[in-house]
């Protein structure tokens, strides 16, 4: 049997914070400790912190997480500025971090056959369109910036924010007598809870370092 890993959230009480609750308790092999929300203090005493919060949120917490061994840290929150990249980059030199714009397997697939595209198709121009519901605080959404820096930072990203739309992202290559589309429709927001549940079982056994959901998948 494999040990039971323990499971705090940030952000406990939003959209992905409630569906990462959901998929815990879908699983006998996570148990879910605490989790925390504004104002709240965060919970330490969890082999991994679920981070489902705000990018200002994830500015507060290194300096919680280096001063002590554990626990790891898997951050799905999206818009961070540089400042809090390099905390983070610092932060992995102690723990293991896993950090990903998106946790869906259909992405992390999508960004290896956009990649493949590019190389084929080098001079086609291309767009990336990136749909998320209204209350989505970033935009480009994270996934949108991954795709552009697969297929190269030329890309032109349009964002749109409509109704409840968890995420819908293409990638549309224009040729001189052809288009070609690559797209992904998230239709749950469980894939990305269930993702990133797949990413806390797997950093408990890795050493200290900064890694991201290609790295879980085995996809490099
Ligand atoms: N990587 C992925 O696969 C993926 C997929 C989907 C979403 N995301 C990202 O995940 C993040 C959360 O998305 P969401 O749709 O769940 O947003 P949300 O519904 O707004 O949830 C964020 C939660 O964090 C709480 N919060 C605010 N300050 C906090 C603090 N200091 N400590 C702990 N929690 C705090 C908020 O509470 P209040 O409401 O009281 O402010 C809210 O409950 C976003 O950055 C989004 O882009 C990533």
């Amino acid at each position: 049997m494999t040990d039971t890993i323990r499971i705090a959230i940030a952000g406990l009480q939003g959209r992905m914070g409630q569906a990462c609750q959901d998929v815990i308790a879908q699983h006998d092999d996570l148990v879910l400790v605490g989790g925390w929300g504004r104002g709240q203090d965060p919970i330490l005493d969890a082999d991994v912190i679920l981070d489902m919060s705000t990018p200002a949120a994830v500015a507060d917490l290194p300096p919680l997480l280096t001063t002590r061994q554990g626990p790891a840290w898997v951050i799905a929150v999206t818009g961070l500025d540089q400042a809090t990249e390099d905390a983070i980059a610092k932060t992995a030199q102690a723990i293991p971090v896993v950090k990903s714009g998106n946790f869906s397997l259909g992405i992390n697939l999508l960004l290896g056959l956009a990649a493949q595209a590019q190389r084929a198709l080098p001079p086609f121009k291309i767009d990336i369109l990136d749909v998320h519901h209204i209350h989505k605080q970033d935009a480009p959404s994270g996934t949108a910036l991954m795709l552009q820096r697969a297929v190269g930072g030329d890309a032109k990203i349009t964002s749109r924010r409509e109704g409840e739309v968890i995420g819908d992202h293409q990638v549309t290559f224009t040729g001189p007598s052809e288009v070609i589309t690559l797209g992904h429709k998230a239709t749950d927001r469980k894939v990305f809870a269930e993702g990133a549940c797949q990413a806390a079982r797997w950093v408990t056994s890795q050493p200290a370092g900064l890694y991201d959901m290609q790295d879980v998948l085995d996809l490099k």
